[in-house]
């Protein structure tokens, strides 16, 4: 079956179809891909399917209230979308299409430092709580200013990524040649030439840049580079505990460390003074063979979770999953792909679908499961297989 609108989209899956539609070739495979064999990026999602639920009924259960408070905030549903780059090479509206959609249904999303809209646009349009990923660049002068700009823009918290220091090997980047800014090359413009919506809607639209780095590095706007490479090339690998501890202390507010995967570097975030941590691979795009954030989750929760926020990062294309993980002890859920297809397949109406589907499985799941509220759900309610 061919997609063709967003109102046929009921889940993840079909939004993933409609961006493939839309996309060029290389965009939607730097959306889609994972490092190495991708296994990584694969079990993040398998490893929910590993956990089944089990419910209780005659629970009365005709009122959900669905909230959560992370990093001091409340959100009206447990899933939020995590920063990622470069939004507007997918839709020329870009972070702000999904900001405006988070918006409304009450949740929080972030601004990459790679990302495509000014921050000040984002804050003075977005009441709704924000987060800003920072990546620890070699220029300090940068590191400064994205932590200024932040103050400037009352951000609600500072995400510092911390599993990126060196590119992910994301062969289908490799194979298709996609880089920031898309280089005009024969098999690109063949790409943009089979999308001519995308191509015309880019092209027509503001140009391509990345505001917040743009006046210290060219990389990414002027002079076209892929993603992994530039983490290799522009982010400082000599980035330890000290470094994170002390923009913690410039910032001063909410801190959460993303890209905790272990017991002990989920302690030292709280040593640190982080308020929470996301557990993730960065969605299986860094280091493959790592293990997926819902099979680390129940060592993470259990070592920290009554010190910090714990967010269980990637691989979620259902409301169970969203269940599960809650079920184990994080405090919310978040995940970049399923936002992404949304964006890319139609903009902000999209996203909000896709938000919606999500809030009304969440919603479904919860009263299936005989919960009125998310501090009812627990590890009694789950059983591995
Ligand atoms: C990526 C970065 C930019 O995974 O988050 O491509």
């Amino acid at each position: 079956m061919i997609l063709k609108r967003v109102r046929d989209c009921h889940n993840t899956q079909d939004f993933r179809a409609l961006a493939k539609s839309r996309l060029p070739g290389p965009i939607f495979h730097y959306i889609d891909g994972g490092a190495d064999d991708e296994i990584t990026k694969k079990r993040n999602t398998e490893a929910y399917e590993n956990c089944d639920l089990v419910p209780n009924v005659l629970a009365g259960v005709k009122d959900i209230d669905m909230s959560v408070t992370v990093m001091g905030k409340k959100l009206d549903m447990p899933l939020f979308c995590s920063p990622t780059a470069l939004q507007r090479l997918f839709h020329h509206d870009g972070e702000l299409a999904v900001a405006r959609a988070a918006e409304k249904f009450g949740t929080m999303s972030g601004l990459s430092s790679l990302g495509t809209v000014d921050i000040h646009k984002m804050s003075k349009e977005i009441s709704s709580p924000k987060l800003f990923q920072l990546y620890y660049h070699k220029d300090k002068g940068l590191n400064d200013h994205m932590i200024e700009l932040c103050k400037e823009a009352n951000y609600d918290a500072i995400v510092l990524t911390v599993d990126t220091i060196t590119g992910g090997n994301r062969e289908r980047d490799l194979r298709t040649g996609f880089t920031s800014p898309p280089k005009l090359t024969l098999s690109s413009i063949i790409s943009f030439m089979a999308h001519p919506m995308w191509a015309i809607n880019h092209f027509t639209h503001a140009k391509f840049d990345l505001p917040q780095l743009k006046e210290f590095v060219k990389e990414g706007t002027n002079v076209s580079i892929s993603v992994g490479d530039y983490f290799t090339h522009m982010l400082d690998q000599t980035m330890n505990w000290k470094d994170a501890e002390n923009i913690n202390k410039q910032w001063g507010k909410h801190f959460c460390l993303k890209g905790i995967m272990s017991i002990e570097d989920a302690k030292r975030a709280v040593d640190i003074g982080a308020t929470a941590i996301m557990v993730s691979n960065h969605g299986g795009r860094q280091l493959d063979g790592s293990r997926a954030p819902f099979d680390q989750l129940p060592e993470i929760v259990d070592a920290v979770g009554d010190q910090i926020d714990v967010i269980c990062d990637g691989g979620i294309t259902r409301g169970t999953h969203v269940l599960k993980a809650l079920s184990v002890g994080a405090k919310c859920c978040s995940g970049g792909k399923y936002y992404l297809y949304a964006l890319a397949a139609g903009g902000q109406p999209a996203v909000e679908k896709a938000l919606k589907n999500f809030r009304d499985e969440i919603e479904r799941d919860m009263k299936l499961m005989g919960c009125s509220k998310i501090s009812e759900l627990n590890r009694n309610n789950l059983r591995y297989r």
